[in-house]
């Protein structure tokens, strides 16, 4: 056989060494694909880079169907499959396993093959109880919801396993160590235990086995919930009374995560774009609970790159935002031409790390937690099988010991087209917990990497944005429009601050205007009703005209309550104010650095800070445009202040008259030229980003003078400076912890 008919996805290193290494000769040369015998029935495709050397081709088929072949990449003038098999692409009905293996009862209604939608019923023979979910309905995922049904007698010592979907179970015994052992029916995969034995406690160990298609995958919440669940018991804190007081025990240096991404597949520098953003999705997320664990992060094709090695993190401490920006620096340039998956390269990189650290302090190394966890499609097509290497990581862990064995924990993340059979080998096999989780593509990875933010740990999710995806509104989650009908009507922005408030300026309302005039815009296609507004009391606007300020906005600042509490998600999400325990979280201060002062050093404490805030909004909900400014404090306040002289309607001596403590000031040309707010803008919050989270400093109040109206622009001129209502000051910072902290409808923000 031609050595290209072996080609597997890029094979070239291993099986034609004639032309490994050559591939720029290969791109020079025209070596494009050919077009005929492509269409599939039912479906259609799309081609990355045409017909030419490297396209993907990636069939689509309509709801409830799927492509028997994924996709083809073209090399060398021809066109090869993952999975090396030569199928004719067909789109076909995606079915959910067949449930008519349920024992002791009786599932109607009783059909060859089950469909989306597809509901059954379940019930038993009289002498036997019923457990599980009577009603069960075939999901588009290809699975079934609720759980598996079971007709069962109580009368042994562990509970009838049952026979999930799709499976047949061998042993019918369930006492002290009788075993039951599980298979699929051809073409279905077994993911979770084939053996299951029964325990002491009553209990069978390992989990359910699940049979799963080509085409079955987890949704993100399903995905989310048991990997919450399953990592939670390593990361959540433990505690101890002491003195009444609950501490927190600093776990450092006893938790050790691997993280493995497969950049192979990464055809497009978007899909490489996007393994980098879910690294950072999974660091961030771990970043929540209050453990500080150590981190090596690899990623691979051909070769494997580390980004930080393990003993490297440990000598270096490095901040999350160091790791980002090493994430940043490794280039899709930097991955070059070598898309081979070698994931037994991977494996074998891990168990060295970890051979360094036992040498390091065997006594440590025998305490930490290791946890392993590896995004990759399971195509390994180079450096032969990855199971026995993660055979030695577990023998190098666990040194076969049984209760060593909880000390690691061994993650697959299945990604796309997955090669679902040899990924269930290398993952942990432990009592009722899921390690081997398969999502459709890297987007739902980081969906189900954001469902699992967990309100129920103390620290927020405030000012988490992620950027660069398609949906350019979750990078301003917290970006909200405020209407006010009235005959001139008004515009205004604000910020989503907690789950039930809008913070935003006072002079955007005028006496009269009523809670059910004003409506706030946050996602797309839906308005929010307002219970109330507040403004902030000591806030008046003839307070100076006796002084020469026709209008005075000291504390231009209000509330907006909405009527019912948004759901929280990744497009709507609140920004962080300064001085709350939420915002500590988020700076990642432990709780006795975490003080309003050091909030203020770590925001505000350079003379010239760079800062930005909004336009208006597009019609996605994102703004129109981003405004850079630089808050002009310390020394370079004062000329920043003095221009308010120049607006219109102020006559003062000292323009610390009409610009008090209480405002910040940017605008103007130095040290570079800012940008200016345009009419509308009003109530929009200005905002540092830190440590990846945004966090909200000002308010958007007033200005020298309308640079936008009649143009375009919005770059400022020497003297055209905005002023913005402080969130430090304390009367403001006042005025919203009376109120965020006492929100009943949302969830209450701590203030410091
Ligand atoms: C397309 O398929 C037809 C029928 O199987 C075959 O005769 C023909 O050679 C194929 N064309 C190409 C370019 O493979
Ligand atoms: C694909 O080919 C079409 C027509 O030949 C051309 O217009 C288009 O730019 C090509 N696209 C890419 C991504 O090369
Ligand atoms: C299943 O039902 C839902 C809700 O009725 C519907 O939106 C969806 O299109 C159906 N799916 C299929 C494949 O029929
Ligand atoms: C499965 O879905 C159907 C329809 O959405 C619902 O009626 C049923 O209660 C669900 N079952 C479980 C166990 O969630
Ligand atoms: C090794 O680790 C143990 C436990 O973490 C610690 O008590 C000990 O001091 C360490 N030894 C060295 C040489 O660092
Ligand atoms: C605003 O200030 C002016 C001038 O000091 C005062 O007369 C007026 O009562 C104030 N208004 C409110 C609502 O406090």
């Amino acid at each position: 056989m031609e050595c290209k008919q072996w080609l597997k996805w890029l094979t070239l290193a291993m099986i034609c060494p004639l032309i490994a290494g050559a591939p720029s000769s290969m791109s020079v040369r025209d070596s494009s694909c050919p077009k005929e015998n492509l269409t599939i029935t039912g479906g259609t495709f799309v081609l990355s880079k045409n017909y030419s050397h490297g396209s993907l081709l990636t069939y689509i088929c309509p709801k409830g169907y799927y492509p028997t072949v994924h996709s083809l990449l073209c090399i060398d003038e021809h066109w090869i499959s993952k999975t090396g098999k030569k199928k004719t692409p067909e789109c076909k009905k995606i079915t959910c396993p067949n449930p008519r293996v349920f024992e002791n009862g009786e599932v109607i209604p009783y059909k060859v093959k089950y469909y989306i939608n597809d509901t059954t019923t379940y019930s038993c023979h009289s002498d036997y109880t019923f457990r599980g979910s009577a009603v069960r309905v075939c999901k588009p995922n290809g699975k079934w919801n609720g759980s598996t049904p079971v007709c069962g007698r109580d009368s042994d010592h562990c509970p009838d396993p049952g026979v999930p979907p799709g499976s047949s179970r061998t042993g019918n015994m369930f006492n002290i160590d009788d075993k039951v052992t599980y298979s699929c029916g051809s073409p279905l995969t077994l993911i979770g235990s084939k053996v299951r034995v029964c325990q002491d406690g009553g209990q069978w160990s390992g989990t359910e086995p699940q049979c799963y298609a080509d085409f079955t995958y987890d949704t993100p919440e399903e995905a989310s919930e048991a990997f919450s669940s399953s990592l939670k018991s390593n990361l959540a804190v433990e505690t101890e009374e002491q003195q009444g007081k609950k501490i927190t025990l600093d776990q450092g240096g006893k938790l050790d995560i691997y993280i493995a991404v497969d950049a192979s597949d990464s055809i497009e520098e978007k899909d490489f774009y996007n393994a980098k953003t879910t690294i950072k999705l999974l660091l961030e997320k771990i970043s929540y609970y209050p453990v500080s664990p150590n981190y090596e992060i690899l990623m691979f094709a051909t070769d494997v790159t580390p980004i930080i090695k393990m003993n490297n993190f440990k000598r270096q401490r490095p901040t999350l935002s160091d790791i980002f920006k090493e994430l940043d620096d490794f280039t899709y340039d930097k991955k070059g031409d070598k898309t081979g998956t070698n994931i037994a390269k991977v494996y074998t990189d891990i168990e060295e790390s970890m051979k360094i650290e036992e040498f390091n302090n065997a006594t440590a190394f025998r305490e930490t937690q290791h946890i392993v966890i590896l995004f990759s499609d399971g195509h390994a097509n180079m450096g032969g099988s990855p199971k026995p290497k993660v055979d030695q990581i577990k023998r190098h862990v666990t040194k076969n010991d049984p209760n060593l064995e909880k000390k690691l924990d061994l993650y697959v993340f299945g990604v796309g087209d997955v090669n679902q059979e040899d990924v269930n080998g290398l993952v942990s096999q432990r009592d009722q917990e899921k390690y081997f989780f398969k999502l459709q593509d890297l987007t739902e990875v980081q969906q189900m990497f954001e469902d699992m933010i967990d309100e129920s740990t103390s620290v927020g999710s405030c000012g988490i944005v992620w950027e660069g995806l398609q949906n350019k509104r979750r990078a301003f989650p917290w970006l909200a429009k405020i209407n006010i009908a009235r005959a001139k009507g008004s515009n205004c922005m604000g910020s989503l601050v907690t789950s039930s408030y809008i913070l935003t300026a006072a002079h955007c309302f005028k006496d009269g205007d009523s809670a059910d005039k004003i409506t706030v815009q946050l996602e797309k296609d839906k308005s929010y009703k307002v219970k109330k507004y507040v403004i902030h009391p000591s806030y008046n606007l003839t307070a100076k005209q006796d002084k020469g300020i026709q209008e005075y906005y000291e504390f231009d600042v209000a509330l907006i309550q909405l009527d019912k509490p948004v759901e929280i998600s990744s497009s709507l999400r609140p920004i962080c104010i300064p001085c709350t325990k939420e915002t500590n979280g988020a700076l990642k201060l432990s709780e006795s650095e975490g003080k309003c002062k050091k909030h203020e050093e770590i925001l505000m404490g350079n003379e010239l800070v760079e800062a930005a805030f909004t336009s208006d909004m597009e019609s996605d909900h994102s703004p129109k445009n981003i405004k850079n400014i630089i808050f002009k404090l310390g020394k370079n306040r004062d000329a920043c202040v003095e221009d308010a002289k120049k607006a219109q309607g102020i006559k003062v001596e000292d323009a610390r008259e009409a610009v008090t403590e209480n405002f910040l000031c940017s605008g103007g040309i130095e040290p570079k030229t800012d940008d200016v707010a345009c009419k509308g803008e009003s109530g929009g919050a200005s905002y540092v980003v830190k440590k990846g989270r945004v966090i909200q400093v000002g308010i958007i109040s007033w200005g020298v003078k309308d640079i936008c109206r009649g143009s375009k622009k919005f770059t400022s001129d020497a003297v055209s400076r905005d002023y913005h209502s402080n969130l430090f000051s304390e009367k403001i910072r006042s005025f919203l912890k009376e109120h965020l902290e006492n929100d009943r409808i949302g969830n209450p923000l701590t203030f410091l």
